[in-house]
């Protein structure tokens, strides 16, 4: 039975073992290579996309899982060739160095400021718990995701 769902807006179908990593789906079949398969374990986040506009590590989720569900992967933040302003401040605030992790840290961050506009420092360091960057220190993610929600809401007012 093929499963059904959006991605990036897209209604999509696939025939894909509905046991399969969901990470393994969208990346193979549906050539999003943005989001990056770590650990597989759930533990580095740099799978990391939305669904339903909530942070998930599509590494843990099956193909069946998404049936009927919307998925947002990094892909689907910008526009055409062009960077969100979210990533855009990662590049402005240092802090993308290897990116491995970045995408999955977008992600998460997007997903953070989504459900809460005003985040202080230390909700944004427990949205990112789940997401491992080995090259920044953190710092630099944290003042980039910071200065976004500023932007946002300044844009909003
Ligand atoms: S690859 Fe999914 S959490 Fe590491
Ligand atoms: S930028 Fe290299 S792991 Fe985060």
């Amino acid at each position: 039975m093929a499963l059904s769902f959006t991605v990036n807006g897209r209604k999509v179908s696939t025939g894909s073992d509905p046991l399969a990593r969901l990470s393994e789906v969208l990346r193979q079949e549906f050539g999003l290579t943005g989001l990056k398969e770590g650990c597989l374990e759930g533990e580095c986040g740099a799978c990391t996309v939305l669904v339903d506009g909530a942070p998930v590590h599509a590494c843990l989720m099956l193909a069946f899982q998404a049936q009927g569900r919307d998925i947002v992967t990094v892909e689907g933040l910008g526009g055409s060739g062009t960077l969100s302003s979210l990533q855009a401040a990662f590049v402005e605030d240092g802090a993308v160095q290897c990116g491995f992790c970045t995408p999955g840290m977008v992600m998460a961050a997007e997903g953070l400021l989504r459900a809460n506009p005003a985040p202080g420092t230390e909700d944004i360091r427990h949205a990112l718990a789940g997401n491992i960057c080995r090259c920044t220190g953190y710092e630099n993610i944290v003042r980039a995701v910071s200065a976004e929600a500023e932007r946002r809401r300044e844009a909003r007012a």
